[in-house]
């Protein structure tokens, strides 16, 4: 099996690669603005082809797409953070949204033999509209542009398989968190950021936590190797074709009671400052899981194991 998986080197594409790159040929096309090669496991020995470039690289891309044939294409390469979008709409624009359709048009083509091209979209499409929990099918209210683009980009990509044949699924993750999540931009996953600084305290460093509002917004925080069996899945699954998918655990807490749950576990008190809630944020959220169920998918990570493992992953006492 040969798979494409751009933002190979980040978060959820790292994690991705190193389930699948034992038995498989991967190419990773990243430009390492917020991924690492760290995050790749055995990037000398296994078949794995690292390209450092931008998806926005019309040319690169191409060649890429002219000189491969895929059976499965990952495309996670984006800027992550909802409030860079905010700050930066035009650049943004360009690698949540442009690249999408240029990989789409190019996967029409080029791949002729392609099994599946699975979109990362996200629960952020869904945004203020207050009835919980989400499905697929509830008001989409995209209130930045990041949600804005990744709801248009996830329409062409489903579109592309019932216009054209190109075969596309997309899934909308809610928060995920876990091991090599890159904690360095204040605009980080929040879990990232609290898991550093809870790091440095233990070491002794001077640190603290910046809670925007009250800390009684709420997240579906799910754990990356569930994510990792929810993407395969949808990848793999013959009804998936053409259908996006909700990705998180059907439960949402508030990030005072993850930060309850991180004293808990870590013994630790860290000193938390106060500021407004951001712009474009979202009060509440958490996902209705049953369309990814139907396929088979079962997490197997709580809130409180998801942490644990994620702890015990990274914090070094
Ligand atoms: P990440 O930032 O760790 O990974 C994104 C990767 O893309 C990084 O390695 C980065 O270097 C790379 N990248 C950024 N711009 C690029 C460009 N122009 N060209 C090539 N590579 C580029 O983020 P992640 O958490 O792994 O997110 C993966 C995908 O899932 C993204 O599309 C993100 O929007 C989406 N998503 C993530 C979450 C979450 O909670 N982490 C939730 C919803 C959706
Ligand atoms: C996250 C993802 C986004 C995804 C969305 C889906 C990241 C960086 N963003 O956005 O890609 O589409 O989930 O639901 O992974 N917060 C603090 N202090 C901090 C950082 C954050 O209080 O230092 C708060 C935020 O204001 C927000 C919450 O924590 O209320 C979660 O923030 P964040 O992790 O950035 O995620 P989302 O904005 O939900």
């Amino acid at each position: 099996m040969k798979y494409l998986v751009t933002g190979g080197a980040g978060f959820i594409g790292s994690t991705l690669v190193n389930r699948v790159s034992k038995n498989a040929e991967i190419v990773i096309v990243d430009d390492l603005s917020m991924g690492d090669l760290k995050n790749i496991e055995g990037l000398a020995e296994r078949q794995i082809q690292f390209v450092e470039g931008s998806v926005t690289d019309t040319d690169l891309m191409k060649r890429v797409l002219s000189n491969n044939q895929f059976d499965y294409i990952f495309h996670f390469a984006a800027v992550a953070s909802v409030a860079d979008s905010v700050a930066r709409p035009v650049e943004t624009h360009q690698v949540n949204f442009e690249s999408v359709l240029n990989l789409l048009e190019l996967c029409r083509n080029y791949q002729n033999d392609l099994k599946r091209l699975v979109f990362a979209s996200s629960a952020a499409v869904y945004g203020d509209e207050p009835t919980l929990p989400k499905a697929e099918e509830s008001v989409i209210r995209p209130l930045t542009p990041y949600a804005v683009d990744k709801f248009a980009a996830e329409r062409y990509a489903l579109n592309y398989a019932t216009l054209y044949g190109v075969p596309t699924s997309a899934v909308r993750f809610f928060n995920v968190y876990g091991p090599n999540q890159n904690p360095a931009s204040p605009y980080s996953g929040v879990l990232s950021i609290l898991t550093d600084r809870y790091q440095k305290r233990l070491k002794g460093e001077e640190a603290s936590f910046t809670l925007f509002g009250d800390g009684s917004q709420t997240r579906d925080f799910v754990f990356i190797e569930d994510v990792v069996d929810a993407l395969l899945l949808v990848a793999e699954s013959a009804e998936s074709l053409a259908n996006v998918y909700n990705v998180g655990t059907g439960d949402a807490i508030s990030l005072n009671d993850v930060i309850k749950v991180y004293q808990d576990f870590l013994k630790t008190d860290l000193p938390i400052h106060h500021e407004a809630v951001r712009s474009g944020d979202i009060p509440a959220s958490y996902a209705n899981i049953a369309k990814l169920k139907s396929l088979g998918y079962a997490p197997k990570y709580t809130i409180l194991s998801g942490i644990q493992a994620y702890l015990e992953a990274t914090i070094q006492k």
